[in-house]
């Protein structure tokens, strides 16, 4: 039993249970607040992820950080961020169901030691494997589902809105939610300057 997120890491960081230890440089735990009431799942890390060994700093990552800059999040204070897998698919392919399977029991421990009130869900990837096969992001953006008995807010991946801006606009509307059930849920007193 993995009882405190130090243990976690220490086993999360040896992991050989699928076929991504061959390629990868390092083994992308996640960042954050250990404590944060918000816990953002991506999808896996990429070139820039394997190389540095932390979650969304290459184009997505900054993207994402202007997106939580705006809704008054910094990753320090208010949030965790993990992914679905935890090292790089060769080429950036998309995990597959057997490396997503391997990985994901890491994910929903980090999940419970972290214990947020809100999870978000970003792109189709994290959506199919949290909430299941049949749930769409493009029907299901923007709407609260009940995932692992959290809230969880399915939003379009920052990679899509850098490859389509127009799913910009839709997508702050779905991140204004998460700021207002912050203020319900988690601290009345957040402040954001555009929300
Ligand atoms: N995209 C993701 O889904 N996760 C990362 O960590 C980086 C890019």
């Amino acid at each position: 039993m993995i009882r405190d997120i130090e243990l976690l890491y220490k086993e999360i960081v040896i992991c050989t249970k699928c076929g991504l230890v061959k390629s990868r440089n390092n083994v992308i735990f996640g960042e954050g607040n250990t404590t944060a009431g918000i816990f953002i799942i991506g999808e896996a890390p990429g070139r820039d992820e394997d190389i540095q060994g932390r979650p969304f700093v290459g184009s997505s990552g900054q993207l994402l950080d202007k997106i939580l800059a705006a809704c008054g999040f910094t990753r320090s204070e208010h949030v965790f961020i993990s992914n679905i897998v935890k090292c790089r698919p060769p080429g950036n392919r998309v995990p597959t169901p057997q490396e997503a399977a391997a990985c994901m029991p890491w994910l929903l421990k980090q999940i419970e030691l972290v214990n947020p009130r809100i999870l978000i869900l970003l792109g189709a990837t994290a959506l199919k494997y949290m909430a299941g096969n049949d749930h769409k992001i493009t029907r299901e953006r923007g709407n609260w589902l009940n995932v692992q008995n959290r809230l969880a807010m399915p939003v379009y991946h920052p990679a899509a809105l850098l490859r389509d801006p127009g799913l910009k606009r839709e997508t702050w509307e779905d991140f204004k939610k998460i700021v207002y059930k912050y203020r319900e849920l988690i601290d009345p007193t957040h402040y954001s300057a555009y929300v």
